[in-house]
């Protein structure tokens, strides 16, 4: 049987980049996927349901508000009747450009952490009474390889990464009283299709990045299946609160 059959997950940003590449290995491990995407995630959902068998659907939201985060697992909760698995994958990340610090518009500032901070903290209000409930759940946010070493002219991005890591630890010693584990999926650079649409972060740290590695090459979205199936499954029951880094071997955390 699938490792992840008779579940259902909810994969933010899961129509475009890295994220699409989460929605679909969860379905091929045999999840129900319901992609939630501020991009149309329909044909992605087709496509998956077509060749892994899974049931898979596709809603359009803005993870930024609270009205629209409710509608979004309402609407899960009622095609697949629940929900185990949260993959907090939505991000302001590959459309940012390079600023300075001293530059920042206090709205971008803002526009980030709502996205990339509250974002992942609204998923969790409306979905963690449903876990507490079924006594069960995964919830896997993800952060980044520059929330431990610092990355110039990305100090908004950055800092929402960090936010994240201390988000599953504390998250994780509040859920875990109800069986949910927590833990924190941490990517070092990625060549998804949207960064290499936009390639600001790759013309920022390519070289440095390789350099830093244990194993000198590129990332690719398929690097990260492995680990992100892992902590959505059962063989990481008894993992949670941690940060699980896949990059190479860039950064130890
Ligand atoms: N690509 C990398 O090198 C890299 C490295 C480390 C971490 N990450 C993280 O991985 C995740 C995916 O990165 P990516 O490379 O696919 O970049 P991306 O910018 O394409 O991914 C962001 C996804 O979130 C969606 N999104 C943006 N705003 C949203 C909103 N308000 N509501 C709902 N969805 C929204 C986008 O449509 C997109 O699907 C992000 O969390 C990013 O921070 C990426």
């Amino acid at each position: 049987m699938a490792r992840l059959s008779g579940r259902a997950a909810i994969v933010t940003g899961g129509a475009k980049g890295i994220g699409r590449h989460y929605s679909e290995a969860l379905a091929a491990a045999g999840a129900d996927v319901m992609i939630a995407d501020i991009a149309d995630g329909e044909k992605l959902a087709e496509a998956i349901a077509g060749k892994h068998g899974a049931r898979a659907a596709s809603m359009t939201f803005d993870v930024s508000d609270e009205a629209q985060v409710k509608g979004l697992i309402a609407k899960t909760r009622e095609r697949f009747g629940r929900i185990d698995i949260i993959v907090n994958n939505a991000a302001v990340y590959s459309t940012l450009p390079p600023v300075k610090c001293t530059d920042i518009e206090v709205a971008l500032w803002d526009k980030v952490m709502a996205v990339n901070v509250r974002g992942p903290f609204l998923m969790v209000k409306h979905v963690a009474p449903h876990m507490i409930a079924q006594k069960s759940g995964k919830i896997i946010n993800i952060a980044s390889g520059t929330a431990y070493k610092g990355l110039p002219d990305f100090l908004h991005y950055v800092t929402s990464k960090g936010a994240m890591v201390s988000f599953t630890r504390a998250l994780a010693r509040e859920l875990g009283a109800h069986n949910i584990c927590v833990n924190t999926l941490a990517p070092g650079l990625i060549l998804s299709e949207t960064g290499l649409e936009n390639t600001a972060h790759l013309d920022q740290s390519r070289a440095g990045v390789l350099a830093s590695r244990a194993l000198k090459r590129d990332g690719y979205p398929e690097d990260l299946l492995g680990a992100l199936v892992f902590l959505a499954s059962p063989d990481s029951d008894f993992i949670t609160g941690q940060t699980l880094a896949v990059d190479g071997g860039s950064v130890n955390t």
